[in-house]
């Protein structure tokens, strides 16, 4: 072949090639919805730990649901410790998975890592805790956080107590909180105290963590009734931030020779099966329900975001009080 027929063959076939190239760009040009649709979606979701009922609950429903939605789901559980969180965070950043989903174990701190999965135009879907960042609006970093509001929890227990107590000497509440600086300690104390504070004979008079564990909210009730023996003081009522520290503190009670139930009066958060039992028994009286169930409305989410449809800023949890005089007609429906 002579010298200027191999250039124009060249010529040919690099056009051909641009031409099949441009073929390819105009498949690329699809929108995003339409190429979501041509794969298998894949989620990374950051668990908080498996710290209590609810926890446990919570994970078994994203993963159900993942699997029903025929989505790939990374999970990875984060120990109860925000820098797990955020390793975890980073590594879904890395494989560039479709959409990013976690509950954040704590309110603060996720300034860098959000920034990032923006700058990677990854979807962040905040489930079941509110963030705060230190500067800008956290709204710009997710697209829709679904869960309960805390604070009408802490109001519906608050109002149960009232209600059920109607006192008007004064009553010695403790309160067993969550984790430190996470969103269902800080907003659960808040709804609680914004009701007691029109009822100043409600007093709090020892407050503390109890990392939302069983063995935790055992140890510190302990030490509450080792201290308010020392000090004198009764206790009457005890406010717990969840139903397993709530168990815990029954534990404790029954082991310092007092009747969890009568003695000292016990109002706590979740709904979970456990809480229902320790109702039946007689020794728990009021939980205030906090669903976990929120893996079908997250698999939802993910398919709606990645079908460029525009969700909600913020998705509620619908919950209700159970006070101990319905939990033996309500266990057999209770699912988790
Ligand atoms: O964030 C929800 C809370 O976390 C639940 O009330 C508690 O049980 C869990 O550990």
């Amino acid at each position: 072949m002579k010298k200027w027929t191999k250039v124009v063959a060249a010529v040919v076939a690099g056009t051909m090639l641009l031409a099949l190239a441009g073929c390819g760009g105009a498949k690329d040009s699809k929108p995003a919805a339409e190429k979501k649709a041509d794969k298998k979606i894949v989620i990374g979701f950051s668990q908080v730990g498996a710290e209590s009922e609810w926890r446990t609950a919570n994970t078994e429903s994203i993963k159900a649901a993942a699997k029903e939605a025929g989505i790939e789901l990374k999970f990875s559980d984060g120990q109860q410790k925000q820098e797990n969180q955020v390793k975890a965070i980073r590594s879904f950043i890395q494989q560039k998975v479709d959409v990013i989903a976690f509950s954040p174990v704590v309110e603060t701190g996720w300034d860098t890592v959000l920034q990032e999965a923006k700058d990677a135009h990854i979807p962040v879907i905040l489930t079941d805790r509110a963030i705060k960042l230190g500067k800008g609006n956290p709204e710009d970093y997710y697209v829709t956080f679904l869960g309960s509001d805390f604070i009408v929890e802490g109001q519906n227990a608050a109002k149960w107590l009232l209600e059920f107590t109607k006192k008007t000497d004064p009553v010695n509440i403790v309160e067993l909180q969550g984790t430190v600086g996470s969103a269902p300690a800080i907003d659960r104390k808040k709804g609680f105290e914004e009701v007691m504070k029109d009822h100043p004979n409600y007093k709090i008079i020892k407050s503390q963590t109890g990392d939302f564990t069983r063995a935790k909210g055992k140890e510190v009730m302990e030490s509450f009734l080792k201290s308010a023996k020392a000090e004198g003081q009764k206790i009457d009522v005890l406010y717990a931030h969840n139903d397993d520290m709530a168990i815990g503190a029954i534990q404790a009670i029954e082991e310092a020779g007092l009747k969890p139930g009568k003695d000292i009066i016990i109002v706590s958060v979740d709904g979970v099966k456990g809480a229902f039992e320790a109702m039946i028994a007689g020794k728990l009286n009021c939980t205030v329900e906090c669903s976990p169930l929120l893996g079908p409305q997250l698999m939802d989410a993910v398919k709606n975001i990645l079908a460029g449809k525009t969700l909600e800023k913020r998705i509620l949890t619908k919950e209700g009080v159970f006070p101990a005089d319905v939990a033996a007609k309500e266990l057999p429906n209770r699912k988790y």
